[in-house]
């Protein structure tokens, strides 16, 4: 098995995961991972999932301490709806392109100019923006969130302008103004490098994420007849894992950051599941390696908190998100 070596010593890959599940029990842990993080992080997590699930776990898991192998936001999010827990994140360098795009004195400025409107934010984003919004939203729930407000209510919806345009799409919604933020490993994948995946591969199942800048060539694809309805599907990563349980075909084509294609392979054996593009890779994801979370739970680094007045405000927003929609995937 291959070492893994961490500033203190070499360990194999089982007495590194052996090390780092007691050290889980002892500090009353537990270990929450995204999709997208390293395989070894994933394997050795209590639970991994996609943002909508883990936000969930995080307000329902009995452990005093959460260690979130995700990205800032997320530990954040889990403070916001665990207020009483302690959160670390193993680098809290680990950022998001995607969150950096808007501020919170930008969505001041964006609310002023439309009065009335129902702030939607993607979960992608600071506690300081959560606090200016009404209502959160993951890649999995972010329609059911927007056919929960009344038809005649405006809605401005943050950051991410290829979510935003799914959403409108699939909701039929005409009343939503989108924020034109985009998460640069997903705006990577685009339509031209999709066409020319999906024509090397017309056999091939598609799953996209809506946060792709290729989302909407998947729909023109199958629109202009390239590729049959039912082959091409625009799912979370919670949702691709639950479709890729089921499903029979040979290969699928999987569009989002490459973390995902772990869980997949995991999921089928019998499919083969290749990536459209294989450098869509999230540099902050993968900044959370078996060194860091080793050293979190030994140290107890690094504590993520969120001041009071942020937290209770963005805690409305966020909780609202997690009653909507069906159950998402975070398993053990
Ligand atoms: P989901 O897990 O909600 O699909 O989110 C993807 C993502 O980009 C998280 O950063
Ligand atoms: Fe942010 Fe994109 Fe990385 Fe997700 S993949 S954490 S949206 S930069």
């Amino acid at each position: 098995m291959a070492p893994v070596t961490t500033a203190a010593d070499t360990m194999t890959r089982r007495e590194w995961a052996t090390e780092v599940r007691r050290l889980a029990e002892e500090r009353d842990a537990v270990i929450l991972a995204h999709n997208y993080q390293r395989p070894e992080i994933q394997d050795v997590a209590h639970h991994t999932g996609d943002s909508l699930a883990l936000s969930r776990l995080a307000a329902t898991v009995d452990a005093s301490t959460i260690v979130f192998c995700g990205v800032h936001f997320m530990a954040e999010t889990a403070k916001i709806l665990a207020p009483e827990k302690t959160i670390l994140l193993p680098d809290p360098d680990a950022g998001c392109s995607l969150a950096d795009t808007i501020t919170a004195e930008q969505v001041r400025e964006w609310k002023a100019e439309h009065p009335g409107a129902v702030v939607v934010a993607y979960v992608n984003t600071t506690a300081a923006v959560k606090a200016e919004t009404d209502i959160c939203c993951t890649s999995s729930n972010a329609a059911d969130v927007i056919r929960s407000i009344p038809e005649d209510r405006e809605i401005l919806f943050l950051p991410d302008q290829f979510l935003g345009a799914h959403v409108k799409r699939v909701t039929g919604r005409e009343n939503i103004h989108i924020w034109m933020g985009e998460c640069h490993v997903h705006a990577g994948i685009d339509g031209h490098t999709l066409r020319r995946r999906v024509e090397s591969e017309p056999d091939a199942e598609v799953y996209v994420h809506p946060e792709c800048g290729c989302a909407t060539s998947a729909l023109y694809l199958v629109g202009s007849g390239a590729v049959p309805q039912e082959r091409v599907k625009v799912l979370s990563t919670g949702g691709m894992l639950t479709a890729a349980e089921k499903t029979t075909a040979k290969k699928v084509l999987i569009a989002t950051e490459t973390g995902m294609l772990h869980q997949l392979r995991n999921a089928n054996p019998n499919t083969e599941f290749e990536a459209v593009n294989s450098r869509a890779e999230c540099h902050y994801m993968k900044m959370i390696n078996a060194d860091k979370l080793l050293n979190s739970l030994r140290y107890g680094t690094t504590e993520i908190t969120v001041d009071a007045e942020t937290s209770a405000l963005a805690r409305r927003s966020v909780e609202r998100m997690i009653s909507i929609g069906s159950p998402s995937r975070g398993g053990e």
